[in-house]
């Protein structure tokens, strides 16, 4: 039934290899020596520093080395054009088979638990990602970071920790990189090293190989999520106020430009995300990002994904280049992933001329740090302004910066919201409205802290009010924290 995925002939051989040591079978001295021989050239594959320390450990070392050659096996016994046409419950079955067919072969005997993980880590080596598969389909882990084929870490609710999973060696971590990376036309090698890519279920991929890393690759995966957080579970989560998110409301309703701005994996997107919640449904909305991240809930949203050069140096579409072509688009506002690069520029003119409500995320540390980069990226992007025009630029064009970063037990908080109010000779100047407090530190390393306004009122109270927005006045009261 299966056959038609299966290639014609397949003769391959695989020599026996002793992996059950409770396998209760009479054997002549010559087999015993030949299975002792194989045993041995087995264990001589396993790496000399993973010791086995019991029979448990030694069994699932040789079970590891025998899943390599079974990969190969199927690789050239299954019919790979067949696959795409198989449903999963078919192709589970025929790599079972197969996979039964050279277990016996081989003369291996295995536990029923040992068979169905065996299976599945097949399955997932031919038709996922290999040992990444588990972890990609794991909804705790939010990121999945590989340091070479030996070390692969993830982070679960904002903290890192080391998972058991390993790739064999080197070439097999290459070979699911190259499956990833080939999927999407590109190609990463010693003469192009670090590629940037999205796998099939939207998750952010970036991976860089040998020789720049140094100790084999180096994959980052950002999982993508289909639930984004919203405004209700972030301040649920404890990542701001319901008076910020009052404040936050009017002010994406009444179209402040707003800049995200935090260190990297602090929640920039996913709050970015959230705030565009505020957009209302009649606008026009263009999103552009060099990873399609961003998912607005608004039925009038155009999305744009700059495309780097092909293999010939050619083709390359930037966020500049899409923007650019976005403010011939009618957009009632323009949300850009995250600014790094040259198209701040046309990103300020855009945020001053009409669009405003636009909103960018940027890599910096706190408000006057976010201000810096702006002015840094100008000046990178050749432009040949004086300083203060560039700040008045900045000062006129963004109305507020909001801080998020990532604390130490992994809480990832909105630190501070601030407002740029204009220009003071050559310094731009703000007024923080709302800020995290941190008070200590807990033993178990928790941080403790509150949310509070500062007392400053908002310097747009009455562009608020004007446009529907009559914010409470006690949301701007300090917080007396509870002792
Ligand atoms: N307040 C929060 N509570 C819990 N998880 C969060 C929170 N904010 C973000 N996350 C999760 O943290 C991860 C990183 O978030 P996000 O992608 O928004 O960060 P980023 O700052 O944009 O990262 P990068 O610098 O890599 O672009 C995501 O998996 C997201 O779901
Ligand atoms: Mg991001």
């Amino acid at each position: 039934m299966f056959a038609r995925y299966r290639k014609p002939s397949t003769t391959h051989k695989i020599q026996p290899v002793e992996v059950a040591p409770e396998r209760s079978k009479q054997q002549s001295p010559t087999e015993l020596q030949a299975r002792a021989k194989a045993a041995a050239a087995v264990q001589r594959s396993v790496p000399a520093r993973a010791a086995p320390t019991d029979r448990a450990e030694q069994r699932k070392q040789r079970l590891n080395s025998l899943k390599s050659d079974i990969h190969k096996r199927l690789l050239e016994s299954l019919n790979l054009a067949a696959l795409d046409r198989a449903s999963e419950a078919e192709l589970r079955t025929e790599i079972a088979t197969i996979a039964a067919e050279t277990l016996d072969e081989m003369d291996v005997v295995l536990t029923s638990d040992e068979r169905k993980g065996l299976y599945q880590e097949l399955y997932y080596e031919v038709m996922g990602l290999g040992p990444l598969e588990p972890l990609l389909q794991d909804e705790t882990v939010n990121d999945i970071l590989v340091n070479g084929p030996k070390q692969v870490f993830v982070e679960r609710a904002g903290k890192l920790e080391l998972s058991d999973v390993t790739f064999r060696d080197d070439r097999h971590l290459m070979r699911i990189i190259d499956k990833i990376v080939s999927a999407v036309g590109r190609r990463v090698d010693e003469s192009n090293p670090y590629v940037d890519a999205r796998l099939a279920d939207g998750s952010r991929f970036n991976a860089m190989v040998r020789p720049i890393a140094v100790d084999g690759a180096l994959v980052s995966i950002r999982k993508f999520k289909k639930e984004k957080l919203g405004i209700d579970d972030l301040v649920r989560f404890g990542a701001f106020s319901e008076e910020m998110a009052l404040y936050l409301e009017a002010a994406v309703a009444t179209r402040l430009n707003i800049i995200v701005s935090g260190g990297t994996g602090s929640g920039k997107t996913t709050t970015l995300n959230a705030l565009s919640s505020f957009i209302g449904p009649s606008e026009r909305v263009l999103t552009i990002e060099d990873t399609a991240e961003l998912q607005l809930q608004q039925p009038h949203v155009g999305r744009m994904e700059s495309r780097p050069a092909n293999m010939e140096g050619k083709g390359a579409v930037t966020q500049r280049d899409c923007l650019r072509n976005a403010l011939r688009m009618r957009p009632d506002r323009i949300i850009v992933g995250e600014t790094r690069g040259e198209e701040v520029v046309d990103m300020l003119q855009a945020m001053n001329t009409g669009h405003d409500g636009s909103m960018t995320t940027i890599h910096a540390n706190s408000a006057r740090d976010g201000i810096s980069r702006l002015e840094n990226m100008v000046a990178m992007a050749g432009l040949e302004m004086p300083l203060k025009a560039v700040r008045s630029q900045i000062g006129s064009a963004v109305n507020l910066i909001v801080q998020v970063s990532r604390l130490h037990d992994g809480t990832r908080r909105m630190m501070s919201v601030t407002e740029i109010t204009g220009m003071e000779g050559e310094v731009i100047t703000m007024q923080e409205i709302f800020r995290f407090e941190r008070v200590g530190l807990l033993e178990d390393g928790t941080v403790e802290g509150y949310f509070t306004a500062t007392g400053l009122r908002s310097a747009f109270s009455e562009r608020f009010k004007r446009l529907g927005y009559d914010l409470p006045a006690h949301i701007y009261n300090e917080v007396t924290p509870r002792r």
